[in-house]
């Protein structure tokens, strides 16, 4: 009998809704991945902001096996250790007061900040959610429906209703678009999937006035932006260090470092009847899996060692490494460079090959070695491991370098 290759299997059993890269991955240690033939990858992409910690850091993995050989899930019918200490670790690092509710991805995570918006607004007919172009908030109903880029809405109509899109970074048009049914301001403090645009401090400050003026939740999605990738655990203060402070927030990716977590944070203020972070009562809002001791265990490891590493430092250190090297390259193929942190964005100009250039570029970098995330037509990121040494930043500044000046430019 032959063996179907991974490239099979795909092929004929796994449903084709990725544009994936012929590449099967089969180990990573550290920022280095390898495929089944064996050639190693120094691997900027982290699973798409989510390995913070790399691969098979040696302090998760022994935490995983420890809770895994204890307990792994027990619904949420019944209290554990883990979830309660990573909520409490969580509300600490946010500094705001409040309480976390767990889930499983970033879609989710922010179907819980819709729901907190619409009960926020209940009984009265106040329900819109202002969001901006060329955000993303994941693949769910709600989430396409709250992004504001028309190909991930085509053919799925009708859409959930109650989102309404405006220019990001313009406050003029955010105010505009205000009226007597909006509840909610959600936005991407950088945002990530739309080709990492940070917001400008103005606009962060503006929408914060916006909503005390209006009495709206100020929600920031920080699924990829958030817990460290921009040199903080909380992105919009790498953008305002104080004075802007939101309602709710959600997060996933990074913050298990690849097991499967998201959560999403309310803060204390007052509503009509308790305070925010109480709104979802028994009943109103759950999911089987979220928070169970196997990932809430993992939550708190990778925190911790965020921590005890000094990964927020490194993040910003290395992060101002990478993009002054790539500014001073000075090459054809690059029109700009952009980002906060460890959410790094090239933004390339026409190259020659099939294809946007964002492709050409991951495939071209792929092949000489070092994994990059494509985003858009034009832009490829750098989200790499938080924990990334000045040499690995070196290593891929070089492969950049090489792959990216041979690139023909149109
Ligand atoms: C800002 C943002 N929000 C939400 C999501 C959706 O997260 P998930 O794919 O875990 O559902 C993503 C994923 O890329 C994201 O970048």
């Amino acid at each position: 009998m032959i063996t179907p290759s991974t490239s099979e299997l795909y092929r004929d059993y796994v449903m084709p809704t990725y544009g994936r890269f012929d590449l099967a991955l089969s180990r990573g240690e550290g920022t280095h991945v390898w495929d089944e033939a064996g050639k190693a990858y120094l691997d900027f992409g982290a699973g798409i902001a989510v390995c913070s910690l790399g691969h098979a850091h040696p302090k998760l993995v022994k935490v995983l096996a420890n809770q895994a050989a204890t307990l792994i899930h027990t619904s949420n019918l019944y209290l554990t250790r883990p979830q309660g200490e990573l909520a409490k670790l969580i509300v600490e690092l946010v500094g705001l007061g409040g309480k976390v509710f767990f889930c499983n991805s970033g879609a989710e995570a922010n179907e819980g900040l819709y729901k907190l918006a619409r009960k926020f607004g209940a009984p009265t007919d106040r329900y819109e959610i202002i969001t901006f172009t060329n955000s993303f908030h994941g693949r769910t109903l709600g989430g396409i429906s709250a992004t504001a880029q028309e190909k991930v809405k085509i053919d799925f109509a009708p859409l959930v209703e109650g989102f309404v899109h405006v220019p990001f970074n313009d406050l003029a048009a955010t105010e505009a678009a205000i009226n007597s049914r909006t509840v909610a301001i959600l936005l991407e403090p950088v945002q990530g999937e739309g080709g990492i645009n940070p917001a400008t401090p103005e606009f962060l400050k503006g929408v914060r006035a916006l909503c005390d003026k209006h009495d709206l939740l100020l929600m920031f999605d920080e699924v990829q932006c958030g817990f460290g990738r921009t040199g903080d655990w909380c992105a919009w203060k790498t953008i305002v260090p104080s004075g802007v402070e939101p309602d709710a927030v959600s997060w996933a990716k990074g913050i298990a470092s690849g097991v499967p977590l998201g959560a999403f944070w309310a803060g204390s203020r007052p509503t009509a009847s308790v305070q925010l972070c109480d709104l979802l009562g028994p009943g109103t809002h759950g999911t089987t899996y979220g928070g169970n001791p196997l990932v809430a265990a993992a939550g708190l490891a990778v925190l911790s060692i965020i921590q005890q590493e000094g990964l927020l430092e490194n993040a910003r250190e290395l992060g101002t490494h990478l993009m002054g090297k790539l500014v001073a390259m000075n090459l054809p193929a690059i029109r700009l460079v952009k980002g906060v942190g460890l959410m790094i964005g090239i933004e390339l100009n026409d190259l020659e090959g099939e294809g946007p250039a964002s492709i050409i570029a991951t495939k071209a970098l792929m092949a000489a070695g070092l994994l990059v995330v494509p985003s858009g037509e034009r832009t490829i990121r750098l989200l790499p491991p938080l924990n990334i040494t000045k040499a690995e930043a070196d290593e891929a500044l070089s492969i950049l370098q090489k792959v990216l000046s041979a690139a023909d430019s149109r």
